[in-house]
């Protein structure tokens, strides 16, 4: 095993055992609890907050640091996802590999188990022994602004308002940014506000992230034209049976990994400008773009 997939995985497993006894303990009721394991724990990559933990290992942190903040992330895409798969959304029967969300509770236990991790996310930031006071309300205040109506949600909006349309390459950017970029892009600047960076710093962490959160979701657009449902774990052609504005879609697949290849790039030349000591932040970057689920 590389020194890469050691700390992928080590990290990954620090962070599954974390969430999972942080939802043992919740005090709620039966149903609902199981409904919330049963999404947070079907397999999901873990990508945003191995992310935060390899930026704190580039700026010479401990990873255990992203423990809470990699955890409340993660709680808040996984309630994406399921919020995401309801029929009144993109309407899909699996992800991660398993019967979506809605498939098993009913849609009214799916909002809600989707409602409970966004709302527990911040109970848990703001109850973490792991940060000082100021620093949660840095982590707190950014995770709202990427995941609410200025953000992921707008995102959300924009790619169903999207659907059928013919989107300029602007547009579409803006949607995958908003959509998928600004969540990767929290994942980064919070191991920045952890590790107390400038404000010149972050706004380059920012920047660097925003670049691989759009390849990550044009990465995505072409799994779900050519990806191999076993592996992905959700339908391939969904996007195309909802008439959803993909780069795929707009473009063509050739031109959508043209436009992912230039992305990387330009990601890789933002990291580059941050002096950091970063080769599992490379070696994650690698593995955003050429994933095969
Ligand atoms: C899927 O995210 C939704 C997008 C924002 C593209 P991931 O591909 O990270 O899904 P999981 O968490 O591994 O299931
Ligand atoms: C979803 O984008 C992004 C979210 C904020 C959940 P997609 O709709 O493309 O994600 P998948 O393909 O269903 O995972
Ligand atoms: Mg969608
Ligand atoms: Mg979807
Ligand atoms: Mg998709």
């Amino acid at each position: 095993m590389s020194n890469f997939e050691n700390f992928f995985n080590s990290n990954k497993k620090a962070l599954d055992d974390h969430m999972l006894s942080l939802v043992n303990k919740l005090n709620c009721p039966e149903q609902l609890k199981e409904s919330i394991q049963y999404s947070l724990s079907a397999g999901g990559k873990r990508i945003r907050p191995i992310l935060t933990m390899a930026t704190l290992d580039a700026l010479r942190k401990n990873t255990s640091l992203g423990l809470d903040i990699g955890s409340a992330i993660e709680m808040i895409h996984t309630y994406s996802l399921i919020h995401d798969d309801l029929p009144s959304m993109d309407n899909d029967d699996y992800r991660r590999g398993k019967l979506t969300n809605h498939k098993v509770y009913g849609e009214d236990m799916a909002i809600l188990a989707g409602d409970s991790l966004l709302t527990y996310a911040f109970e848990l930031v703001a109850n973490s022994p792991q940060y000082s006071s100021e620093i949660k309300v840095k982590l707190i205040s950014e995770l709202a602004k990427a995941a609410g109506p200025e953000g992921m949600v707008a995102g959300q909006v924009l790619d169903m308002q999207g659907e059928g349309k013919n989107l300029s390459l602007n547009d579409l950017e803006h949607i995958h940014i908003n959509k998928t970029g600004k969540m990767l892009m929290i994942s980064v600047i919070s191991a920045g506000i952890i590790a107390g960076s400038s404000e010149i710093e972050i706004e380059r962490l920012r920047k660097f992230a925003l670049l691989i959160g759009l390849a990550f979701q044009i990465q995505d657009d072409i799994l779900d034209y050519v990806g191999d449902e076993a592996k992905i774990g959700k339908r391939v052609g969904s996007d195309l049976e909802n008439n959803k504005s993909t780069y795929v879609s707009i473009f063509s697949l050739e031109k959508a990994k043209e436009l992912l290849n230039k992305t990387y790039e330009e990601a890789i030349e933002q990291l580059k400008e941050l002096n950091l000591e970063s080769s599992y932040l490379v070696n994650l970057c690698e593995l955003i773009v050429n994933r095969d689920y």
